[in-house]
């Protein structure tokens, strides 16, 4: 199959450049690039619109269909729909027809519309919009030195964290059963742990789930997390044993004692670690299990990392080290918090030392804090 980059690129073609075999290749990366861009915002817009539940609804829709369905424009819909079977993402059973209908390719449904699903990605697409929406924001603060908060980066970066993340918390207290002494603080009766940087509580839903005497606190300076926090215990019907409370981390001492602390992919994100490190031990019973569960960041950089580094990376520059940098003083630490940091801020804040527990999970790896 011919690509776009197969072309010559201009100049060449206009005989005043030799061949350069580097620029070629690098020139079809950033076109390929450029097609994985449209294609995740073409999929932020027809999840917004609701374009993909309905089709996954039907045996196949015309774009009026689509359109009437959704309460939505039949010509955008028609675009889209093209561009989406251009892509793979949609397809067409008899493409010369005038009335054309469309369904989802295989796979789709499941990585766009379940979201308990660990292969649910939608919420990468409306991260990334809410990153495009605060490009102006985050340029400017690479000029002054500057930050853009969590907040700043709006509601569509915390549901999408959010959603992101639940289908792995569904799964993790079972994981932490293979850890004897943390399954057997957990099912203490009467046990009170905490769960610091909560965001929207789907960490300490899931254990409250699987422990049914286990107290939670959750614990976030984001209100508007807190707020989706409580709707969300609610709905899933523990709210009368998880409380969810706005308040900075580092003053998690004065709401103790627990028989848990843990810190879920967040530690990475605060401006003071150390404090915030000190107040878990502050705030934890004497031998109560301490789990931090953040990247899993090689130990050190290397420049072939890998996928994964290349998208903690991304992550950092456009999300994690901008907010991070929004709140002053701030250690700066950035998404790729290697396990060396994490050991040198636990230490700083009086643990003795960090041992991996659960070396790889997702895109995280499991910490004790010892
Ligand atoms: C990347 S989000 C992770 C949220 C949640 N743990 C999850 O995994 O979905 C980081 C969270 O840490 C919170 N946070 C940052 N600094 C904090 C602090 N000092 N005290 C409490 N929460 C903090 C942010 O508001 C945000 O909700």
């Amino acid at each position: 199959m011919s690509t776009i980059t197969d072309a010559p690129v201009a100049e060449e073609a206009a005989g005043q450049h030799e061949p350069d075999a580097a620029a070629d290749a690098f020139a079809e990366r950033v076109m390929t690039a450029g097609l994985g861009w449209f294609e995740l915002m073409s999929i932020h817009l027809g999840s917004q619109l609701g374009w993909y539940a309905e089709l996954d609804r039907s045996e196949g829709l015309t774009p009026a269909e689509l359109a009437g369905a959704t309460s939505t424009s039949a010509r955008y819909a028609r675009e889209w729909l093209e561009h989406q079977t251009v892509s793979g993402i949609v397809l067409v059973d008899d493409p010369d027809r005038v009335d054309r209908r469309y369904r989802l390719a295989p796979g789709v449904s499941t990585v766009l519309l379940d979201t308990s699903s660990l292969s649910y990605l939608e919420p990468l697409a409306r991260f990334a919009a809410a990153v495009a929406g605060a490009t102006d924001r985050i340029i400017d603060a690479y000029r002054t030195d500057g930050g853009v908060s969590w907040d700043e980066l709006g509601r569509h970066a915390r549901e999408a964290q959010a959603d992101m993340n639940r289908p792995w918390f569904d799964g993790m207290p079972a994981l932490l059963a293979d850890l004897p002494h943390v399954e057997a603080a957990l099912s203490t009766p009467g046990a009170r742990i905490a769960d610091v940087g909560c965001g929207a509580g789907w960490s300490a839903i899931a254990l409250a789930q699987r422990h049914p005497h286990l107290q939670v606190v959750g614990v976030d300076v984001d209100a508007p997390s807190i707020e989706l926090a409580r709707a969300n215990a609610e709905a899933q019907g523990v709210a009368d044993r998880v409380a969810f409370i706005e308040a900075d981390a580092a003053q998690l001492a004065g709401l103790g004692p627990f028989d848990a602390v843990f810190a879920f992919e967040c530690i990475h994100d605060m401006p003071d670690p150390v404090a915030v490190l000190g107040a878990m031990r502050e705030a934890a019973k004497d031998g109560a299990p301490a789990i931090v569960m953040d990247e899993a960041t090689a130990e050190r950089f290397t420049p072939d990392a890998g996928e994964l580094e290349q998208l903690l990376y991304g992550l950092s520059l456009f999300v994690c080290l901008p907010d991070g940098k929004s709140t002053r003083p701030s250690v700066e630490t950035g998404t790729v918090m290697r396990p060396a940091t994490l050991r040198t801020y636990a230490r700083s804040a009086g643990w003795s030392d960090v041992r991996t527990v659960i070396p790889e999970f997702g895109l995280w790896r499991f910490y004790e804090l010892t």
